[in-house]
């Protein structure tokens, strides 16, 4: 029997999910799997998610903006996805039942692992731009990985509170983007989980000197690759590492839970994946 996962999202098109995980089962011969994406609109999400079997699923990657809804019908969840309350990756259990978790935040990590492997979590404080989703899974991730203190920059202070305060970060502070120089000083890592610097968007502009040399800098963004906010910090000596590392390892133990193989993330993925960005 076929062992079908999909990708749900609305809008779901853009969604580079298939090219990665279909390149996988190519590469590693896994017979009889599939995997495609399935458009969702936001009524009745909800119900989708919890009858995947039913339309012929084993699993799915769930994205925008329907992972927040997946946490609430699934039964079942790891402890990030509890922590996020938000679940990106539905696996069948042996029983049939299925488990929401959560990879954004093991991905993000485990680029920067591969990228810039002397960068440690518990060099310095982490900066972390914008509070929504992103910016949840990559604080509890940094957090886990050891860094001593998260500080959060972001336009509304409101939301960045709310976000220490759900997932309960134990050594947390929110900066108002007036006070980002602040935020920067002493600081071992930057990362942007904003829209800022994606194509169209404007770029991220604060001074960026007050953040120590040693420290690494990082976007989620990848359209474009480089973005203004990654530019800057390499040529003022920053070591940098772009964002397309996340989303081909935050595929990886999904893939593993479905099909039994863990994929790795080599250059010709990368390379395949930046083939569909430019020709797009
Ligand atoms: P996701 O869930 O994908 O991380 P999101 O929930 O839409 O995305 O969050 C986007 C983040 O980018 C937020 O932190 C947002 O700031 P606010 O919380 O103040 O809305 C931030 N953001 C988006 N556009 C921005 C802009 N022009 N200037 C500053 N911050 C911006």
């Amino acid at each position: 029997m076929t062992r079908r996962v999909c990708v749900i999202g609305w809008p779901v098109a853009h969604s580079r999910s298939p090219l990665i995980h279909n390149h996988w089962i190519a590469e590693y011969g896994v017979e009889d799997a599939e995997y495609v994406r399935l458009a969702v609109e936001p009524e009745g999400a909800g119900d989708k998610i919890l009858n995947l079997a039913s339309l012929g699923f084993i699993g799915a990657n769930v994205t925008v903006p329907h992972k927040e809804v997946a946490f609430a019908a699934l039964g079942r969840h790891d402890a990030v996805a509890r922590r996020l309350k938000a679940v990106n990756t539905v696996v069948t259990l042996a029983d049939g039942s299925l488990e929401g978790r959560n990879t954004d935040g093991y991905g993000f990590i485990a680029n920067l692992k591969d990228r810039a492997p002397s960068w440690r979590a518990d060099a310095g404080p982490a900066v972390i731009l914008g509070a929504g989703g992103a910016a949840r899974a990559i604080a509890a991730a940094l957090e886990d990985e050891g860094a001593p203190e998260i500080r959060i920059v972001n336009r509304t202070a409101g939301r960045a509170e709310a976000l220490i305060a759900d997932l309960g970060l134990k050594s947390a502070k929110v900066f108002p983007l007036a006070q980002t120089a602040m935020a920067l000083e002493g600081a071992g890592l930057l990362v942007n989980t904003t829209t800022l610097g994606m194509k169209g968007e404007s770029e991220v502009s604060f001074d960026l000197s007050p953040l120590p040399k040693s420290a690494l800098v990082t976007d989620i963004v990848y359209t474009p690759l480089e973005t203004g906010l990654l530019r800057r910090a390499r040529e003022a000596g920053h070591e940098v590492v772009d964002g397309l590392g996340m989303l081909l390892h935050q595929a990886v133990p999904g893939f593993e839970a479905w099909f039994g193989v863990r994929p790795e993330v080599t250059e010709e993925l990368r390379q395949l994946v930046l083939a569909d960005i430019a020709g797009k």
